[in-house]
């Protein structure tokens, strides 16, 4: 497929950003509660800048019970008491500005919360006009009006508080209620929301879930996938059109006239709706790239759920790069909210390979994770398409050991592990299951130093602090030249420096030696002509290439070693940026 350059080429604000995730809650606690706060983002605005990052996604922040850790909002036009006052999101837009970076905010209006005033007015009358903000069904105790299984586990369908004999939908948890999106005066009030964001300074949004937004009519059953009788949305979703409706009215009446940047959590999408989700005259600016995300995951749950390797790592980008490029600027991910550590979710096996040949000490293990983390966050980085940092990310922040169920926050996690327990799995099974996908693996609280409270909070944390922030974290990197955060730091300026920008933003990209197991590499090719190399292997790889790809732009060992005229040596986990010097 050739490229759009046209679209390319018309320079957007957005086109060149670095976008990074901030998870409020646990990112710095400013007034000693435990909880992360917006005082704590304008706190570590210097830090961000200094990070080299462009636009600041703030999740959730709005008033909310917290049921999701707040995709489940209360009030819209409200921040939560527990990080702040509006007041201070609006100091935080400004000083953010003021420091050349933009905040988007995180739009969630597939659902509400069910303490939202709309749905408790749609208990109280659902024949009232609130009623008709969402899907509510007439259906007897034991009766569901269709067998679709939440995202959550469970059946979509509960029953409305207050009104036997009728059941309201949520595809997500039970207290975030569904928003009917096919009425009118609905979306008119969630147009108006997101203008009044916008009219503060907010430049777009990060898209929940919106996919979800446009139900299948009539609402009907499909084929059961597990014995439950139910069916995954997923499936339900992949089968429902006529989404374009509301998407184009949102585009045309909130999001073009505000030139905002818009980035939509879109899973599972149609190869033929990449143009209308993301093309020149797409829905929104961008959408992630989730395809790396799901690697390994199974219908049946996470306790079916695969690790995965390098080479899946590898073969999913070049698939993904392939498939949207053509259209636009996919938004690449390594890490968010949702998923683990990218070091143990994409490395362990070539670990094990190279451990299990060699007796490594614990030093030596952990230069070798931090070489790994090193080469994954250049294999993604220089990726078409628009970079997104999740906290933590830029200092290898890990996994985070899980002994205890009771030490589950995630909703998701809880699901699953009931979920590994009715699949006949023991407790102790279904716990380790829960330690390596939980999502709280990546919520915990960000390790800004060795102090106890890891400089977080002088409080204790609302969630766990991972023991290793002796060993990760940001003050300690700061000064290291060699750490993981110095070599984002050197990634971020790399990607922006002038003679380099136009490439890596505009530039084509060819997978290279796409055969060759070991290896990822790619080329980014436009005013200069890069060359992209890691060994994703636990052995040295030689590889020969094109002698005139001289200049390293970016190394993450100090080894270097060209054998002779044209032969790169690489050893285990190196990744480099190679440019091409024509003489
Ligand atoms: C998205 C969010 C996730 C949340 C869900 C429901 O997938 O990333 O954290 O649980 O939507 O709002
Ligand atoms: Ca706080």
């Amino acid at each position: 497929m050739e490229r759009d350059d046209a679209y390319i080429r018309t320079g957007k604000w957005w086109h060149d950003k670095i976008i990074y995730e901030i998870y409020p809650k646990s990112f710095m606690d400013t007034n000693g509660d435990g909880i992360g706060d917006l005082g704590g983002v304008i706190e570590k605005l210097d830090y961000l800048q200094d990070l080299g990052v462009d636009i600041l996604w703030i999740c959730p922040c709005y008033q909310s019970p917290f049921i999701d850790q707040g995709y489940d909002i209360s009030d819209y036009y409200k921040i939560d008491p527990v990080f702040g006052t509006n007041a201070q999101m609006e100091e935080l837009l400004r000083k953010a500005r003021e420091r050349g970076m933009d905040v988007i905010l995180d739009l969630v209006v597939n659902h509400c919360s069910s303490e939202h005033f709309w749905f408790r007015e749609a208990c109280r009358d659902p024949q009232g006009k609130y009623g008709k903000y969402f899907y509510i069904m007439d259906a007897g105790e034991d009766e569901l009006p269709t067998n679709w299984r939440s995202y959550f586990g469970g059946p979509v369908w509960s029953p409305l508080p207050g009104n036997p004999g009728k059941k309201y939908l949520h595809v997500f948890h039970e207290k975030q209620p569904d928003l009917n999106w096919e009425n009118a005066e609905l979306r008119r009030d969630i147009f108006s929301m997101m203008k009044w964001w916008l009219d503060k300074g907010v430049r777009g949004f990060r898209i929940d879930a919106i996919m979800n937004i446009k139900k299948p009519f009539p609402l009907r059953n499909y084929n059961p996938d597990r014995e439950d009788g139910m069916v995954e949305m997923e499936t339900v979703i992949g089968q429902t059109r006529g989404i374009e409706q509301f998407l184009s009215e949102m585009k045309r009446e909130v999001l073009d006239p505000y030139d905002a940047f818009t980035v939509a959590e879109v899973c599972g999408e149609r190869e033929e709706d990449l143009p209308l989700l993301m093309g020149r005259e797409g829905f929104f600016s961008s959408m992630f790239d989730f395809r790396e995300m799901t690697l390994g995951m199974s219908d049946k749950g996470w306790y079916d759920r695969k690790p995965a390797t390098l080479r899946q790592y590898r073969d999913m980008c070049y698939a993904a790069q392939k498939a949207f490029n053509p259209y636009g600027f996919q938004t690449n991910v390594l890490e968010n909210h949702d998923s683990p550590r990218c070091g143990d979710r994409f490395l362990q096996e070539a670990m094990h390979e190279i451990t299990g040949k060699n007796t490594l000490t614990k030093d030596e293990k952990q230069a070798l994770a931090e070489k790994g983390k090193k080469m994954l966050a250049v294999l993604y980085f220089f990726l078409h398409g628009i970079p997104c940092i999740y906290q933590g990310q830029e200092i290898g922040m890990e996994n985070m050991p899980l002994e205890r169920f009771e030490d589950i926050d995630d909703v998701s996690a809880l699901g699953e592990y009931g979920c590994a327990i009715r699949a006949g799995l023991t407790r102790e099974e279904a716990l380790s299951v829960v330690q390596q996908f939980s999502r709280d693996n990546s919520r915990t609280p960000m390790q800004w130093n060795d102090l106890e409270g890891s400089g977080f909070s002088t409080a204790e944390p609302w969630m766990r602090i991972n023991p290793n922030y002796v060993l990760i974290n940001e003050k300690q990197q700061e000064s290291d030249g060699g750490s993981v955060l110095s070599f984002y730091k050197k990634m971020i300026s790399l990607r922006k420096n002038p003679a380099y920008r136009n490439t890596f933003v505009y530039g084509s990209f060819t997978p290279v030696c796409e055969n060759e197991n070991d290896l990822m590499a790619y080329r980014r090719t436009g005013e200069a002509d890069i060359l992209v190399l890691a060994n994703i292997s636990g052995q040295i790889v030689k590889v020969p290439i094109d002698p005139s790809f001289c200049r390293v732009l970016l190394n993450n060992t100090d080894a270097f070693i060209l054998e002779g005229e044209g032969t790169v040596c690489l050893e285990p986990f190196q990744a480099v940026v190679l440019e091409k010097i024509t003489l």
